[in-house]
């Protein structure tokens, strides 16, 4: 039996990342969404193109929940996007009702699956559905690293004009204004970035990269990214579909690693067939370790403030 992916949310991430999933052939997909024939008209569209893409997976959409029994993976996109001007954190008060609704049915109907969160403020968002699903930290999994650490990969390629296959980075830390870029960790074929580019080349990277949401909501006025955020979103499915043990920066739950209990915040995760399987503990310096605990204390306080 084929594997089966549900996406919750059939705006741009989710129909997207819906795209991504039957287009590498990974997951049947449920697509669901409250807008009435918004998830029913997307999913029948990409079914459609199926023939044209030779792929054998079967894509719909629903309003209700009951087609999400079952599902291996569920991904959740719900929630409104930023405008221009807003930060992630304004969207606190409305995505957290609308997650707590969503995992409330979920948590009904696919009991076995494993949760992405993909809604903002991601880290927030991720420990609400965390609380309120008591799934084990295993199976509950915050995307956002995977999106920086892209947008940082793609800022170090362009700028050295070089294979974007051949850039290894990571991110740490809240996906938002505290994210924590370790330009220590990043490298192209193995050679360390500070042996390729000067210090203020490497900290404008730094700089867009923390500001890459934005960067896009601006140009877009409307919404904010969806291509990028999606992929990630795909890439943790694949890796989780497919036993990769990959490792991937992702929001996990934390236990006292980095010394933060407690907290979702972005590190280094193994991710196979049952989800989280290890958190990596990399060494940081004195003063990544102190951007990394501020981070943890932003969404500390974002996360007082619902109460999870
Ligand atoms: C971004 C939003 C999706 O970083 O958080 O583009």
């Amino acid at each position: 039996m084929r594997k089966k992916v549900t996406i919750v949310g059939a705006g741009n991430v989710g129909a997207t990342a819906a795209h991504w999933i039957a287009a590498k052939e990974l997951a049947d997909v449920v697509l669901i969404d409250v807008a009435e024939g918004i998830p029913q008209g997307k999913a029948l569209d990409l079914l459609e193109a199926m023939p044209i893409e030779k792929r054998d997976v079967h894509v719909i959409g629903a309003n209700d929940y009951a087609d999400a029994a079952h599902s291996d993976i569920v991904v959740i996109t719900a929630g409104i996007p930023r405008k221009p001007g807003m930060s992630r954190d304004d969207l606190l008060q409305t995505n957290y009702k609308i997650m707590s609704d969503v995992v409330n049915k979920i948590t009904a109907v696919a009991p076995n699956s494993i949760l992405i969160i993909v809604s903002n403020p991601l880290d927030a968002m991720a420990q609400a559905a965390f609380k309120q699903s008591k799934f084990n930290r295993e199976r509950v999994i915050g995307m956002a690293g995977v999106l920086d650490s892209a947008r940082y990969r793609t800022f170090i390629a362009e700028e050295l004009k070089v294979s974007v296959e051949n850039v290894t980075a990571f991110v740490l830390g809240g996906h938002g204004d505290t994210m924590v870029p370790l330009p220590r960790y990043s490298s192209v074929a193995g050679i360390p970035i500070s042996e390729l580019m000067d210090q203020a080349t490497i900290d404008r990277i730094v700089q867009r990269t923390r500001d890459g949401g934005a960067e896009i909501v601006k140009h877009l006025k409307t919404g904010s990214a969806f291509y990028a955020p999606s992929a990630a979103a795909v890439e943790m499915v694949e890796a989780i579909l497919k036993d990769k043990k990959k490792i991937l920066p992702c929001a996990a739950y934390l236990q006292g690693e980095y010394g933060i209990t407690g907290y979702y915040i972005g590190v280094p995760c193994k991710l196979g067939e049952r989800g989280l399987e290890q958190i990596i503990e990399i060494k940081l310096t004195p003063e990544e370790d102190k951007a990394l605990k501020k981070s943890a204390e932003s969404v500390k306080e974002l996360c007082a403030v619902i109460g999870v």
